[in-house]
């Protein structure tokens, strides 16, 4: 069993979203204690966004172009972490809400595993994932509401995730929040209180 545990929240282990993806792992472990986990903070260790070099790359691997030098190193790193999600059994995601949507830190991870020909291919039907589909535990933190009643702004990052995640084939997302973490620290701790039942019952 193979954990990949992907955060990228700028206040490291201190952040709610990490917090909170530890008790979801603090559970996969419970019920898996020789599981082996492989983390990747996105945050620590930044990766580059997209720019010509690998937009170029993409496109060369498709029509046969040769590529070199820092082509060549873009595409190894989009393999390794592509190569990190097919070796996990289930992923654990920790993501805090930033504008609305998922940091900048976490899209660009997806711009190097949600990949053309790869990941998913184009088809007449759509785009159809290559992935295997296995479990996503995605741990999401939010300064205000963004679900339900009280949500007094749009909520463009788990139906981003919805969408893009069953893209490469990922579709058995389960989704944990702790929403209104501006309200202080009594409401973050019954916000946890809640997810603990929430993951009891799951
Ligand atoms: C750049 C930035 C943008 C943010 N945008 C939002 C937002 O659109 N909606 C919201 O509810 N909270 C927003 N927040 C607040 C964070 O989502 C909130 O503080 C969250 O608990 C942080 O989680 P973390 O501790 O995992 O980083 C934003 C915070 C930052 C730093």
């Amino acid at each position: 069993m193979k954990i990949l545990h992907i955060t990228c929240s700028p206040r490291g282990q201190q952040s709610v979203s990490y917090r909170l993806s530890q008790r979801v792992m603090d559970r996969l472990l419970s019920q898996h204690p020789s599981a082996q986990i492989v983390t990747r903070d996105l945050w620590a260790e930044p990766l580059p966004h997209v720019d010509g070099e690998y937009a170029g790359a993409l496109g060369g691997t498709r029509d046969g172009t040769k590529l070199a030098g820092r082509a060549m190193s873009w595409l190894a790193l989009s393999e390794r972490l592509i190569g990190e999600l097919r070796d996990a059994d289930c992923v654990i995601i920790a993501t805090p809400m930033h504008n609305f949507t998922v940091p900048s830190a976490l899209k660009a991870w997806l711009d190097h595993v949600v990949r053309i020909g790869v990941t998913f291919n184009v088809t007449p039907e759509g785009k159809i994932g290559t992935l295997a589909d296995r479990p996503v535990y995605i741990a999401v933190s939010s300064g205000g509401y963004r679900t339900g009643e009280r949500a007094r702004q749009p909520d463009f990052l788990e139906p981003y995730l919805r969408a893009i995640l069953p893209t490469i084939g990922l579709k058995s997302l389960s989704f944990f929040s702790v929403e209104s973490t501006v309200a202080g620290p009594e409401a973050t701790t019954a916000a946890f209180a809640a997810v603990e039942r929430e993951l009891d019952a799951a």
